[in-house]
C-alpha cells in the first residue's frame, strides 16, 4: 500500500502509527488530530524511532483531513472515549456528529479508500460511515472480534499455561456486553478447550472477556485500552496489505448472512487486498445462536437511534 491515514492522534491512534510503521504496510503513514500539533509531534517522535525499528515509512501528522488525500486506507479512532463506568453505547450521540463529519471528508479526499472504524460504537459507526458512502461492504469494516478474541486468547494462555501461539478463538456479535466468545470454536492447537479446563473455568473466561475492555478502563481510569486495540487494527491492516485471506472476526455489513441483512455486526469474515471479501457463517449451536440473536438485537436498538 501506498499511503495509510489514522483520524485521531490519541492513544490508539499513536499506537497504531507505530505499529504500521515498524511493520511497513504503507510508504506512507499520515496521522490527523484537530488538536494544534498532536499529530504532528506524535508522528515526529515516530518517524524518531525509524533508524531503531529499521523502518522507511515515512509517518508525518497533520490538523486537517485534507491530509490524507489520496489513502488506500483510512483508519479512524477519532472521539470521545467512554469514562469508567460508561458503556460504548454511551458516547454513541457525540461520537456520531464527529464520524459524519469524518465521512464527508473521506468521501471529498479519499473516494477510493477503504475504511476501518475503531471509535466507539464501533458496530453502529460502521453502519453509519457504510450508509453515508454507500460504498460496497467490501470498503467498510470494524474492529471488534479480533481484539476480544485476542483478549480471550491471553486468558487461555494464563489460565491453561499453554503458550499463545497454539490457542485458536472466535467472538461473535457486537463489541459490548452481549459479545459471543464462541467456546466450540475455540481450541488449543486443535484440542477443543473444554479437554484442558473446566465448564466453570470457561465461563470465568468468557465473562471476563465481555468486560475486557471496561477491566483495563477501570484500572487506567483515564484512557481505555490502546496496545491491543492498535494491534489488532495493525493484523487487519496486515490481512488487507498482503492480501492473505485471513479469517478474523471484524464489524462487517451483513447482507442476508445470519438471517440479517441492513446490519453492521462481529462476524468471522475473509480480509484480502479488497477488504471484507466474505462473510462467514458459523453453524451455530442453540445456545449460540440464542445469543447472537439477542447481540443483534441490542445493535439493532442502538442503530434504530441513528436512522
Ligand atoms: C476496547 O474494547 C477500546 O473498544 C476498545 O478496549
Amino acid at each position: 500500500m501506498k499511503k495509510i491515514t489514522i483520524i485521531g492522534a490519541g492513544r490508539v491512534g499513536e499506537s497504531a502509527a507505530q505499529i504500521l510503521a515498524n511493520e511497513e504496510h504503507a510508504h506512507e503513514i499520515v496521522l490527523i488530530d484537530i488538536r494544534e500539533g498532536v499529530a504532528r509531534g506524535t508522528a515526529l517522535d515516530i518517524q524518531e524511532s525509524a533508524t531503531l525499528f529499521g523502518f522507511d515509512s515515512r509517518v508525518t501528522g497533520d490538523e486537517s483531513n485534507q491530509a490524507m488525500e489520496g489513502s488506500d486506507i483510512v483508519i479512524i479512532t477519532a472521539g470521545l472515549p467512554r469514562k469508567p463506568g460508561m458503556s460504548r453505547s454511551d458516547v454513541l450521540d457525540a461520537n456520531l456528529a464527529v464520524i459524519r463529519s469524518i465521512t464527508e471528508d473521506i468521501l471529498r479526499y479519499a473516494p477510493q479508500a477503504m475504511v476501518i472504524m475503531v471509535t466507539n460504537p464501533v458496530d453502529i459507526l460502521t453502519y453509519s460511515v457504510w450508509k453515508q458512502t454507500g460504498w460496497d461492504r467490501s470498503r467498510v469494516f470494524g474492529l471488534s472480534g479480533v481484539l476480544d478474541a485476542a483478549r480471550m486468547a491471553s486468558f487461555i494462555a494464563l489460565e491453561t499455561g499453554f503458550s499463545i501461539k497454539d490457542v485458536t478463538t472466535m467472538v461473535l456479535g457486537g463489541h459490548g456486553d452481549s459479545m459471543v466468545p464462541m467456546i466450540h470454536y475455540t481450541t488449543i492447537n486443535g484440542i477443543p478447550l473444554k479437554t484442558f479446563l473446566t465448564e466453570e473455568k470457561i465461563h470465568k473466561i468468557v465473562d471476563r472477556t465481555r468486560n475486557g475492555g471496561a477491566e483495563i478502563l477501570a484500572l487506567k481510569k483515564t484512557s481505555s485500552a490502546n496496545d491491543s486495540p492498535a494491534a489488532a487494527v495493525a493484523t487487519m491492516v496486515d490481512a488487507v496489505c498482503n492480501n492473505r485471506k485471513r479469517i478474523l472476526p471484524c464489524v462487517a455489513i451483513l447482507d442476508g448472512e445470519y438471517q440479517h441483512t441492513d446490519l453492521a455486526i462481529g462476524v468471522p469474515v475473509v480480509l484480502g487486498n479488497r477488504g471484507m471479501e466474505r462473510v462467514i457463517e458459523l453453524q451455530l449451536n442453540d445456545t449460540e445462536n440464542h445469543q447472537f440473536q439477542d447481540s443483534v438485537e441490542q445493535v439493532k436498538k442502538d442503530l434504530a437511534t441513528i436512522s
